[in-house]
């Protein structure tokens, strides 16, 4: 009797560790230096908006189990989009629904009316899943919501009058994402609807408008199209700016699964016109980048995405305890002009030199293997030599479990190799080589990679190519070394540094 009272008060404080601060963040595979939830379900980031130094972001959430469920909005803040701290649930659902993915804003001219005080109202728009309307198999079980917080998003209460857009008979109808539009004076949502994206327009944030769509016959229609995003970016060279639409699918990416595109084009406030593009564009190669958007009043202009790091393909039988699912690194979005049209890149916040501690040169040829941990790798490698037809870096363990990460000259494609990278036995669709083509035509080869225990993130030649996959190994990969098909990898210099974990 006393064992099992022990037991129940030992498995309350888990329960309670697990969903506060405490969380221990230490179980195998956990990322160290990626934003997870403390415990349970967690997909689509949600709602993220900067406001008063502080970056919210809020997520998919599903306390009760590590798979998904009833969706509430997870919360997390941070000053440096580095360090995150769990905040309580922000959202949960209720009479009309789940609450699934959305967007924030900063009311900053009260155009709602919420402003009581001085306090600057944040008003997120989210979308409704009705259960009961979906079994009994009717189309128009998704509409949208609103909240707000009137203490800098501490609290949150949900509009009386929801919903705020109701269903005009379309079954896939969600996740919008608001702007503030500022040719046309009006706040824009842009929202998932079947297989195109509409746009409505307000002036209030309650009364909304249908005034465009755009996308039947663009980009890849090989899934459900979801999560769309609509910012205005300038190129690198500061002379442009085009608007950019992510509109990520659930199915059907390059290398299988979901997976994100993007059209890059003029937005006038009712229409999006894209730039004709022949090959659909993808934001990341890899295949585990899914339902990413943009910080909304992001400082300095910058224009800042985070992704859901994994995929639908697995993403409820990846081999985890206590939780499901990691974010992505904040990556910093840019674009380039070239002949071949705009380009969007994408690379590590400069946030993360913050985590680095120790750096060493790397050089496999007077050491042929390094440890690694936590780790980010800068390597440059030659293209010169043309015997060097395939080569990379492969991480491995005692037990000859390895992950290569690679270029092939012939394809002009980077590769993330996961074949045998541990239990990849949970699908079967996980154990694969996944490619991605290379589009810069400089001699040298140049790798930015990021590795947190169970992902890999791979930012090539300047955040032009970008790769993002997870691997399971069954002991930890603990070195790293450089393999070539053909004579030596022809690394020209590199560096490594040991990361910092970001929960203590
Ligand atoms: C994308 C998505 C969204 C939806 C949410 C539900 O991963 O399917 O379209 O709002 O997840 O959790």
């Amino acid at each position: 009797m006393r064992y099992k009272i022990l037991c129940s008060i030992l498995s309350g404080l888990l329960a309670v560790s697990l969903l506060g601060q405490t969380a221990s963040y230490v179980e195998k595979h956990r990322p160290r230096f990626h934003f997870s939830q403390p415990a349970n379900w967690m997909n689509d980031p949600n709602g993220m908006v900067y406001d008063k130094g502080i970056y919210h972001l809020f997520y998919q959430y599903y306390p009760d189990s590590t798979v998904w469920g009833p969706m509430h909005w997870g919360h997390a803040s941070s000053a440096d989009l580095i360090h995150w701290k769990n905040l309580p649930v922000a959202l949960y659902p209720d009479s009309l629904g789940y609450i699934f993915s959305g967007s924030a804003v900063v009311d900053k001219k009260n155009s709602s009316g919420f402003q009581q005080g001085s306090i600057q109202p944040l008003v997120a728009v989210f979308t409704y899943h009705n259960i009961a309307g979906e079994k009994k198999g009717r189309n128009d079980f998704q509409y949208q919501g609103l909240a707000y917080s009137i203490d800098h998003g501490k609290t949150w209460q949900k509009y009386a009058g929801n919903p705020i857009i109701a269903n005009p008979g379309i079954k896939d109808f969600r996740d919008p994402k608001l702007i503030w539009h500022e040719g046309s004076g009006k706040w824009i949502i842009t929202l998932a609807a079947g297989n195109k994206v509409q746009f409505y327009a307000s002036a209030d944030l309650k009364k909304w408008q249908l005034c465009g769509t755009f996308g039947e016959k663009e980009g890849s229609h090989d899934g459900v199209w979801e999560c769309p995003d609509l910012f205005p970016l300038k190129t690198a060279d500061g002379k442009e700016t085009k608007w950019v639409l992510l509109v990520s699918v659930g199915t059907g990416a390059p290398n299988g699964g979901s997976g994100t595109q993007y059209f890059t084009g003029e937005f006038d406030g009712q229409k999006f016109v894209s730039d004709a593009a022949k090959t659909v564009k993808w934001i990341d190669y890899g295949t585990d980048n899914y339902a990413g958007i943009t910080w909304s009043n992001s400082p300095d202009n910058r224009r800042i995405f985070l992704g859901w790091m994994s995929n639908w393909q697995y993403a409820q039988q990846v081999p985890t305890k206590n939780w499901r699912s990691a974010m992505t690194i904040p990556r910093e979005l840019g674009l380039l002009k070239s002949p071949a049209g705009y380009h969007l890149i994408a690379n590590p916040v400069k946030e993360t030199l913050g985590l680095r501690l120790e750096k060493e040169a790397v050089n496999f040829l007077s050491r042929k293997e390094h440890p690694i941990s936590l780790n980010e790798l800068l390597l440059n490698f030659s293209l010169e030599n043309p015997e060097s037809e395939d080569f990379g870096i492969e991480l491995f363990n005692s037990i000859n479990e390895k992950l290569r990460i690679g270029y092939n000259r012939k394809k002009n494609s980077y590769y993330i190799d996961r074949t045998h990278a541990g239990n990849t036995g949970f699908s079967k669709e996980f154990a694969a080589l996944h490619e991605a083509p290379r589009l810069s035509n400089h001699k040298t080869i140049q790798l930015h990679l990021f590795i947190d225990k169970s992902s890999v993130e791979l930012f090539a030649d300047g955040g032009k190519t970008v790769m993002t996959d997870l691997f399971f190994p069954t002991d930890d990969f603990n070195a790293v070394r450089a393999y070539s098909k053909s004579g030596t990898a022809p690394l020209i210099n590199g560096s490594l540094y040991e990361l910092k974990s970001i929960w203590k």
